[in-house]
């Protein structure tokens, strides 16, 4: 089968932000216990932290890494994890039922972001906490010495202010599960409340509003709709949540793209309504904190135990297209969508696994290190004219999920391609109107027959990327073949003008 896309370097989305490719890392299982902090493990280092892990994820290049929580952070107080560890107390986890030792906290966090590379984006509780303790948080991390909280910072060994700038008010309010659960109307004046403190203490962070946790609940754009005209003037983002699941049609499930195109569609149209009945020229981006494949291991019952096995999802070949997907859909939407946050990061529904003594490399790390590695630049209008496959209740879907980013600096192109259709290979032509192709600089494919191929432990990784069949045709063009299904990112260096 053959498609064609058709690009111009003068018809783009908008510049991408880097920080769509962030991750998140919570208190849940075995994600920061036995995941990052582990200092039992011949592999941690001096502050307990997994040197394995540390580069595994600093390969993902993530600008944010979003913590403490999720369900976690709506009834933790972040005052049990500062200090000497051995005063810091034990807490029942309500959100997962288990143990939290306390013993890696706000300081710890900070510390190895910075062994990761990244930066901190930092929840507050807003579920049995308020303004009050989430504006201390803002104190304790961002303003220099000579208040209460600042002070016990540098008594804890931090002179210097963390300055984190981007912050997010509670999680996911709009759930019944959620610790401190209220209606819409409640959760805006709580969120507004404390954003207003919060920007007190630090006039230079940017807040997130939680909004819907998912397109399945009933409130669905009401509950955003009454968050973003309460609040408007004092928030920055608003957050979206998305976890996919294959119901045991493949073709349907590969055709996830087009659900997460149309939630982004949906908060851009949102957005853009909220803005234009406020009125008001300040726009509000969107922050999809947390998006992932999650369906295998929804246990999420620690039964009061430390670090239990929770949410141990194993990923496979299929799972890793839709995370493909998650990423080229971001891309596309780059004039909404400034945050995005992989969830999670280690053992707990992560692209990483952990034992004592070794690592797992699993499926979805590698969309995601391709695509992190090479997009820059603004995000290119993608013309797509592609076959169709049958995707179950989705109907007729195009075979051809595309996403392009093009740097104008260094004059390349990124280009990721996915091939939906599970028995028919797909050769993509590839155009720009006002440019030539002068040469291909990487081209790698993930693809496997099995779909349900995984890599697994003490066993030669079965799912990584290989060389991808992408070669400059003779007009300037470009011609990628692309297996069934598979995806591959194609990175070109254009002609001089
Ligand atoms: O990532 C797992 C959980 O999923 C998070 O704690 C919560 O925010 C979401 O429901």
């Amino acid at each position: 089968m053959k498609a064609t896309l058709s690009l111009d370097t003068h018809h783009h989305v908008g510049a991408i932000d880097r920080r769509i490719f962030s991750g998140f890392l919570e208190h849940l299982g075995r994600s920061v216990y036995e995941g990052a902090y582990d200092p039992g493990s011949p592999l941690a280092d001096g502050d307990g932290f997994r040197t394995d892990v540390i580069a595994a994820l600093a390969e993902m290049r993530m600008p944010l890494v979003r913590y403490p929580g999720g369900n976690f952070v709506s009834s933790y107080d972040w005052r049990d994890g500062v200090g000497p560890r051995a005063t810091r107390p034990r807490r029942p986890d309500f959100a997962w039922r288990s143990v939290e030792p306390n013993t890696f906290g706000t300081d710890e966090f900070v510390r190895w972001c910075k062994k990761v590379g990244t930066a901190p984006m930092m929840a507050v509780n807003l579920g049995t906490l308020g303004a009050q303790q989430a504006g201390e948080l803002v104190e304790y991390c961002n303003l220099g010495p000579g208040t209460y909280w600042a002070d016990k910072r540098v008594a804890n060994g931090a002179l210097k202010p963390y300055a984190i700038k981007t912050w997010c008010l509670g999680n996911e309010m709009d759930g019944p599960w959620q610790a401190g659960h209220v209606p819409a109307d409640e959760y805006a004046r709580r969120a507004d409340q404390a954003a207003k403190f919060m920007k007190g203490m630090d006039r230079t962070i940017e807040v997130i509003i939680a909004g819907s946790s998912g397109r399945g609940m009933a409130t669905y754009m009401h509950y955003d709709r009454t968050l973003l005209e309460y609040t408007w003037n004092n928030i920055d983002y608003i957050s979206a949540h998305r976890y996919s699941g294959n119901a045991g049609d493949s073709a349907h499930y590969l055709a996830e793209g087009v659900e997460i195109d149309r939630i982004l569609d949906d908060y851009a149209g949102l957005l853009a309504y909220v803005r234009g009945v406020m009125p008001s020229d300040k726009q509000v981006y969107v922050s999809f904190d947390e998006w992932n494949v999650w369906y295998k291991n929804r246990e999420a019952d620690g039964r009061w135990t430390v670090a239990p096995h929770l949410l141990e999802e194993i990923y496979n070949f299929e799972d890793a297209l839709i995370c493909g997907q998650y990423l080229n859909s971001f891309i596309r939407h780059a004039d909404s969508v400034k945050i995005a946050c992989i969830a999670q990061l280690v053992n707990v529904i992560g692209p990483l696994m952990t034992r004592k003594d070794g690592l797992l490399v699993q499926s979805i790390y590698h969309p995601f290190v391709m695509l992190s590695a090479n997009t820059a630049g603004r995000s290119l209008r993608t013309a797509i004219d592609s076959p169709t496959y049958k995707a179950g209740e989705r109907g007729d879907v195009p075979m051809l999920d595309a996403s392009v980013s093009h740097d104008d600096k260094t004059e390349t192109a990124c280009l990721s391609l996915i091939n939906r259709d599970t028995e028919r290979p797909l050769t993509v032509d590839v155009a720009f109107g006002d440019r030539k192709i002068a040469g291909v600089t990487q081209a790698r494919v993930l693809s496997h027959r099995n779909l349900k191929a995984a890599n697994q432990w003490d066993k030669k990784p079965v799912v990584t990327p290989r060389p991808a069949n992408a070669k400059v045709t003779p007009g300037g063009g470009l011609r990628v073949s692309l297996p069934a299904p598979s995806m591959a990112v194609v990175c070109v260096k254009l002609a001089k003008r």
